[in-house]
């Protein structure tokens, strides 16, 4: 959750690197930060509660001319302590020669920490990361070289942890560490930046290598040795990454989560180029190729997931059902991986994550393959440890996305859902007429997006005028569009901090229709499908009670519109494809809403984008 930065090379000013960096990661967690350098052969460290642009504001007087050419650097969001400046990293050992950066948990901190302070050595913070920084001092003591005392005190760590560590006696490299948070080293001309993900990096280098579990990197601005615990060498693979730096900046928009609800259209062109096989109405899927093998052989999908992807895995098993034709389940990764799940070597376990990284997904992927089970992913993320860890994958290719609240994630994580039902559904029931008529559609789908937001943001920004003083919103759909229900109310939630409950429409009456009143605005995706006069029942029940209806209908809509408060139209297209089209305008209403009380929709309060905590 929290981010790290280290900085090694020749530039006159390390920190501006790694602030800069920091700032690229202020979405994996935010309630204080930190910086250290060397300078007059002292290690200086400045922390800050609160944003990164505190902590900026604190350095940026600071003469660089006799300053080290090495930084490090870190995000916080608290797990073990409060958020104080002495909880906020880096944390220093106690002779003042070592200090670290670290992402994750200690479990075993407490017994470390006694046996540390039976030693003599005294805490600073309450954190679990100050154990780590004066275990290394104590092997240091004990005559180990640095690299050896790195690798003797992580031996003795249970948890997780990312870290970067610096030694005073050794300002010519930083030593990076990973078991279960990630880190990622970029190899760039005569500098190396290590970080807990490449948006930090990819401004200076698109060269980078991703660090195992298990693994310490040592980094010079040269050279990089990579290491397993035991000590032995490992040789490692260099990626190069493809994200532009231009997308990780907000542009003319005044949020990044704006600027990547209307960046939907070009990733889903991105998401859908190469893919589609129009005459043949199929799907090309290379990174699934293997998939071929066993079609014939599968029992069940499983997709896995954790907030938005869930739900994007919850449109799966409507899709995968009905156009794949084969048995699927949804699950949430934490209870997946630690309900003993029903699945063989004849099941499919998904693993839907935007990041990549996140910590549940992750170990309930793990999970399905120490039980034999095929896997593969649909992440964002190119190399992240879910993309390289599942075998096989779609990667969504929807780009950057720093916005906390994901958008156009979630839409791309559905558009490689039906990509891949109609991969399975034409080895097995989808005919190819029916495979014509889904792949055509879904080539339009980009333009048809784009109309949507063109066509649904003032409306949806009147609206949310209206009703931004609400307590509560209930959000009702059916079908492919039941899980479009739960993700308009989590996108409410999260970022607007107004309750809201997404149902599944028939199921008002059995309980939240207690709950309607005039000041109940109910938002009803409503367009057209086999469930549609359905629909129009649930709504006159709400209305019956005084709920004010807030409608997503099609163009050619006449009975809903008529019976709703408030109507916003979009367009048609097959319903298979309506989750994609009908979730922008609950985007646009969640971010207008928000806007409109004048929260940080980017960073809303105490969440993080990328949990890599379980
Ligand atoms: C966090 C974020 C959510 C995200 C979820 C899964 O909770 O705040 O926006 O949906 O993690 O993230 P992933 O990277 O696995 O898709």
């Amino acid at each position: 959750m929290c981010g790290i930065v280290g900085y090694i090379g020749v530039k006159s000013n390390p920190l501006e690197v790694v602030i800069e960096g920091l700032k690229q990661l202020e979405y994996r967690g935010y309630d204080s930060a930190g910086v250290a350098f060397i300078e007059d052969s002292k290690f200086r460290i400045y922390k800050e509660v609160g944003k990164i642009s505190n902590l900026e504001a604190k350095v940026k007087n600071i003469d660089f001319s006799k300053v080290s050419n090495l930084a490090i650097g870190h995000t916080r969001w608290a797990t073990h302590g409060g958020v104080t400046v002495p909880n906020a990293h880096p944390h220093i050992s106690n002779s003042g020669e070592i200090i670290l950066v670290h992402n994750g948990v200690i479990e075993n901190y407490s017994v470390l920490k006694e046996m540390l302070v039976r030693k003599g050595y005294y805490f600073y913070s309450q954190t679990d990361t100050e154990v780590i920084v004066n275990l290394i001092e104590e092997h240091i003591k004990e005559d180990n070289t640095f690299e050896d005392a790195v690798i003797l005190s992580v031996k003795e760590l249970s948890g997780t942890f990312g870290l970067v560590i610096s030694y005073l006696k050794e300002p010519d490299k930083l030593i990076a560490v990973r078991k279960g948070s990630p880190i990622v080293v970029g190899v760039g001309d005569n500098e190396s930046i290590i970080a807990s993900d490449i948006n930090a990096i990819v401004k200076h280098t698109k060269n980078v290598i991703y660090l195992e579990d298990g693994e310490i990197a040592i980094v010079r601005k040269d050279d990089i040795k990579t290491k397993d615990f035991a000590g032995e060498d490992v040789k490692k693979d260099v990626f190069v990454v493809d994200w532009e730096i231009e997308s990780l900046n907000k542009g003319n928009y005044p949020h990044y989560m704006l600027k990547e609800i209307f960046e939907q259209p070009v990733a889903i062109e991105n998401c859908i180029r190469g893919r589609l096989l129009e005459d043949e109405g199929a799907v090309k899927l290379g990174g699934i190729a293997k998939l071929e093998n066993y079609i014939h052989k599968i029992r069940k999908f499983v997709f896995i997931g954790c907030g938005t992807a869930y739900y994007a895995g919850m449109v799966g098993k409507y899709v995968m059902e009905n156009i794949g034709g084969i048995l699927t389940e949804v699950d949430y990764a934490s209870e997946f991986r630690y309900r003993n799940p029903m699945v063989s070597p004849r099941d499919v376990v998904v693993a839907v994550s935007q990041s990549g990284e996140t910590m549940d997904t992750l170990e309930a992927l793990r999970e399905a393959k120490r039980k034999g089970s095929i896997t593969m992913g649909i992440v964002n993320v190119v190399g992240s440890t879910i993309a390289r860890e599942a075998g096989m994958g779609i990667y969504i290719h929807a780009g950057p996305e720093i916005g906390v609240a994901s958008t156009k994630a979630f839409t791309n994580m559905m558009v490689a859902i039906i990509m891949l039902s109609v991969f399975v559904g034409r080895r097995k029931r989808l005919g190819i007429f029916e495979g014509r008529e889904i792949v055509s559609n879904l080539k339009k789908i980009p333009e048809l997006v784009e109309y949507t937001l063109n066509t649904t943001n003032k409306i949806t920004n009147d609206i949310a005028k209206e009703f931004y003083k609400s307590r509560n919103f209930l959000y009702l759909g059916r079908h492919y569009n039941y899980p479009i229900a739960l993700e308009g109310a989590l996108k409410l939630k999260e970022i607007s901090y107004i309750h809201a409950e997404g149902y599944p429409a028939a199921e008002m009456k059995h309980g939240p229709i207690a709950l309607i009143d005039e000041n109940m605005p109910v938002v009803v995706i409503a367009t057209k499908g086999s469930i549609y006069s359905k629909i129009i029942s649930n709504i006159q029940e709400v209305k019956a009670r005084g709920g004010k209806v807030i409608s997503i209908v099609n163009e050619d809509d006449k009975e809903i519109s008529k019976i709703s408060d408030y109507v916003v139209t979009v367009p048609n297209t097959i319903e298979v494809l309506s989750p994609i089209i009908n979730v922008i305008p609950l985007q646009l209403l969640a971010y207008h809403i928000a806007t409109i009380k004048g929260l940080d929709v980017d960073k809303p309060r105490n969440l993080a984008k990328s949990v890599t905590v379980e």
